[in-house]
């Protein structure tokens, strides 16, 4: 007979504790644990009983694979790999209010629409069915043939989804508002989120339809609940975006089915997300032509190059310690720009505040973004400003050299694409510093081989530099 004990479980990573604690000892997160009642009948070893044995098969298959299920949205399709596996589970992470319920009912209502045989059915559980009609019609998909449903409890939505009619689509809205009524602990708890999503994903896997989770996601941007949620799901994509700009990146961090750091991007409308085919183009819509501080750096995101404005602001600091702030882009790195641009190339930081700034909401992990980092710094604190014309990559090194980034062809081929006539780029392998090629394209390449060449591009006395200052300060 199975005993109910209580256990203290992290909400966090999952660890499980027999006392309370301040802190999680599995993780190190405070006030994280919460007392759940755990079954246990676990399996006690396998001392009895014969179990049955395995049928070993080849690589290959007679049966055919079913098809991938496109959805309609070109741009969210990229970011699964090419359409919707049939019996795949997707995990769909973002902070509150980011556009994950919108998101998921505009790709089950173009499925069903695109699809006319896919049964697609949306579950809310945060919702209630007017709520969720009146979503549909701001966004002008009422009539898409959607089956829409306002529950909470896994055992109704099991027994509804795993009859004659088994569907293509379902997306359950949250995740942390499901619950097993067996189990003596609180919806949104760890032990609930992870045998509801079990439940789901069983049943997912035998009926064979492409299931959306949606899950929440926690102050340090995890999704939350246990780490294990997605371990147990076979895409996780997380949905990001700053709250005041309309742009809305639909990232690939895991999938099995399909590349993982692809990404989609979104423009939040009146109307509902619309697809941004062109990004580049977007995010530089807005630049003011010469100003200091500004670079454009040529990045890739998944399977595509993305042109992104870096702005950056050195202001005398009016406290002892200057105050260094990044959106969009990391901090220790900045520091570490920063300190290379001092120790290596004599510059002084020191008594400035420092703001970094990637326009438009972008967040960028790349290193190939240094130089770019440096150029908008270095123009910011000597006022010269980075000719509107030209593009920058590069990873910097702790000496200062600029080292070669990944994919330097496709980065220039779309600044060529945009209209930008220069790029300052790392040097290639064997050739001098400095050296300015043209790449047949019409845009003029300068190689830099250590910071220092850059400092020289930018120095407003510098004979050969094609940046001039503004505003007559030199
Ligand atoms: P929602 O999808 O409810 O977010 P989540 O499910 O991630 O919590 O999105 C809500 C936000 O999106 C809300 O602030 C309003 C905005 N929004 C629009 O701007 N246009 C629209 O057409 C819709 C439906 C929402
Ligand atoms: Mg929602």
């Amino acid at each position: 007979m199975a005993r109910a004990k209580s256990l203290f479980v992290c909400q966090d990573c999952g660890a499980t504790h027999a006392k309370w604690a301040g802190q999680c000892e599995g993780c190190g997160a405070w006030n994280t644990l919460n007392e759940e009642q755990i079954s246990d009948s676990a399996p006690k070893g396998l001392s009895s009983g014969k179990g049955s044995k395995i049928n070993f098969v080849g690589l290959q298959g007679s049966e055919a694979c079913p098809p991938r299920l496109p959805s309609g949205i070109p741009e969210f399709d990229r970011v699964c790999g090419g359409g919707l596996v049939p019996g795949s589970a997707l995990l769909v992470g973002g902070d509150p209010g980011i556009g994950k319920s919108t998101l998921l009912l505009q790709v089950t209502a173009a499925v069903a629409k695109s699809q006319r045989q896919a049964r697609c059915v949306y579950i809310s559980g945060e919702e209630a069915v007017d709520q969720v009609r009146m979503r549909a019609d701001r966004l002008s998909l009422s009539d898409a043939p959607v089956d829409l449903a306002s529950t909470t409890n896994v055992r109704d939505i099991i027994a509804s989804l795993d009859g004659a009619d088994p569907p293509q689509v379902v997306v359950a809205d949250s995740i942390q508002t499901l619950y097993v009524d067996n189990l003596d602990s609180a919806p949104g708890t760890v032990t609930q989120v992870r045998t509801s999503a079990q439940e789901l994903i069983r049943l997912a896997k035998r009926r064979g339809f492409a299931l959306f989770l949606v899950g929440h996601v926690t102050k340090e941007g995890n999704i939350a609940g246990p780490r294990v949620l997605e371990h147990m799901v076979d895409t996780v994509l997380y949905f990001e975006g700053e709250r005041g700009h309309q742009f809305r990146i639909l990232r690939a961090v895991k999938n099995r089915f399909g590349p993982a750091d692809e990404i989609g991007v979104f423009e939040m409308m009146d109307s509902g997300l619309s697809e941004v085919a062109n990004p580049s183009a977007l995010f530089l819509a807005d630049r003011d032509g010469e100003v200091s501080g500004a670079s454009v750096f040529a990045g890739i995101e998944g399977s595509r190059t993305m042109l992104m404005e870096i702005q950056a602001l050195t202001a005398p600091s009016a406290f002892g310690t200057p105050r260094r702030a990044v959106v969009g882009w990391d901090t220790g790195r900045l520091n570490m720009i920063l300190a290379v641009l001092e120790a290596r190339c004599g510059l002084s930081f020191g008594s400035n505040d420092v703001y970094l700034n990637v326009a438009g909401g972008m967040k960028i992990s790349e290193p190939a973004a240094d130089l770019a980092v440096a150029a908008a710094l270095v123009s910011s604190l000597t006022n010269v400003p980075v000719p509107p014309e030209a593009i920058v990559f590069g990873e910097i090194g702790l000496s200062g050299e600029i080292r070669p980034v990944s994919q330097s062809g496709a980065r220039l081929k779309e600044a060529e694409k945009l209209g930008f006539s220069q790029a300052i780029t790392p040097k290639r392998q064997g050739q001098k510093n400095g050296r300015e090629t043209n790449t047949g394209g019409g845009l003029i390449q300068t190689e830099t081989g250590h910071l220092q060449d850059l400092l020289t591009l930018l120095s407003p006395h510098s004979a050969g530099s094609p940046f001039t200052a503004v505003g007559g300060r030199a």
